[in-house]
């Protein structure tokens, strides 16, 4: 039976964490910055190092193809991959280990030389981390950018999507030509780690995705009156940042008490103007997360939590204004790619749990263009999104070993 080196994935894993690292452990990798820069080109040198042929489209997607060097709806191909931009202080494993253990699964592939009747590619989908728009390569990869956005599409810091990709020598314009021919992904697969306590809890080593949530981003806007802070006596402030503190925690309560039991909401930035001691706030400004598997939830859920926040501001006497970051689709995964990854389990022996992704991944945007699914491990204290984000090596191991087994039983 062939398996994967693990001493060499976890080379890999190791080399790829130095791009970005901080002091105290763990990664600052952001789309598109100098390390994200110099991490793209070690990847693109370890592609073809592997025996693959790299190549880079116009939303700045790197592939490592097998027996491909573009996408062809003459030729559907089997593709694989994750991202290796991070969140601020991230961890070294989310998005890496999905590029890394599939780049590791074709080169055992090609140094096997196992037959597959359909060319493989590994992908590394550029800003999935929603720096400058949610899953930003995989949707231009599956023809979803609205071209008429980018110019506006900016981080929560203000940097435009437009120069943060300049800087890195692309034309963000042009990254809508990123999309692939309609037919040509014959199914997509994607390895990563859970990022929750529930497989780690189970005691189970393979989770095979059922379906992938759905995030919804928006900035929520409550706009008062500056005002002196010493002489404004308390009933007259209008006051931006408690409106908004006060939406925070009843929208928290909206989402626990009608929500499905699986809904989740976040308040990840706040921004207070003007940000002074002896200023009363004029506006609180709130990024607001939602996050549900079921699309018919996540839609009420949002409609409810825009009249809360009207109901919050005319009571507080100030004004509210909502404006759209980013919305993803929940995405079901396909029966064919879930039974692929049961049986290469199976075939080593590995029990598995099926269940929901409560984290977005690039799959969510291939489940719209062809069969789809994804294959997670677990996590250390489910800990994610964090610097001490880990899993067992081994687990790695495991999780890798079935990827391998999907990605050769759906190429046959
Ligand atoms: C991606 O990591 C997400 O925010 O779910
Ligand atoms: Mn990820
Ligand atoms: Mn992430």
């Amino acid at each position: 039976m062939t398996t994967i080196s693990l001493p060499r994935l976890r080379e890999r894993i190791e080399t790829l964490a130095r791009f970005g690292a901080l002091p105290g452990g763990g990664v600052t990798r952001s789309a598109w910055s100098p390390p994200h820069e110099e991490a793209r080109a070690w990847l693109i040198g370890e592609i073809r190092a592997a025996g693959l042929d790299p190549w880079v489209d116009a939303a700045g997607n790197i592939f490592g193809g097998l027996g491909m060097s573009a996408f062809d709806a003459a030729r559907p191909a089997v593709v694989t991959g994750s991202h290796i931009d991070t969140v601020p202080e991230g961890g070294i494993l989310d998005g890496a280990l999905g590029v890394l253990a599939g780049l590791e699964a074709l080169h055992t592939i090609q140094e096997s030389g196992d037959p597959h009747t359909r060319p493989l590619a590994v992908a590394a989908w550029s800003d999935e981390e929603g720096r400058y728009g949610s899953l930003f390569g995989s949707r231009a990869f599956c023809g979803k950018l609205e071209a008429a956005r980018l110019p506006e599409m900016a981080a929560s810091d203000g940097e435009r999507l437009v120069d943060a990709m300049t800087r890195a020598g692309f034309d963000a314009m042009r990254s809508p030509e990123a999309a692939a021919p309609e037919g040509s992904v014959a199914a997509y697969v994607e390895l990563h780690i859970e990022q929750g306590p529930r497989l780690e809890e189970a005691g189970i080593p393979i989770g095979t995705v059922e379906a992938i949530v759905g995030v919804r981003r928006s900035w929520v806007v409550f706009i008062g009156q500056a005002d002196h802070a010493g002489t404004t006596p308390m009933e007259r402030r209008r006051d931006g940042f408690l409106a908004a503190a006060e939406f925070a925690l009843k929208a928290r309560d909206l989402v626990v008490k009608r929500g499905s039991g699986r809904s989740v909401t976040n308040f990840g930035v706040v921004h207070v103007h003007p940000a002074v001691g002896n200023i009363v706030p004029a506006r609180g400004e709130l990024l607001h997360e939602m996050r549900e598997p079921d699309p018919a939830v996540l839609d009420r859920l949002a409609r409810e939590c825009v009249t809360l926040a009207k109901r919050v501001a005319r009571r507080r006497q100030v004004q509210v204004e909502f404006r759209p970051v980013s919305a993803t689709m929940p995405a079901p995964c396909a029966p064919r790619v879930q039974a692929a990854i049961d049986a290469a389990a199976a075939d080593l022996g590995l029990a598995t749990q099926h269940m929901y992704s409560a984290a977005g991944h690039d799959a969510q945007n291939l489940a719209a263009v062809t069969d789809a699914g994804m294959i997670f491990i677990p996590s250390k204290g489910g800990r994610s999104h964090r610097v001490d984000e880990m899993s067992d090596w081994e687990a790695i191991e495991r999780g890798a070993n079935v990827l391998l087994r999907t990605l050769i039983a759906l190429a046959n």
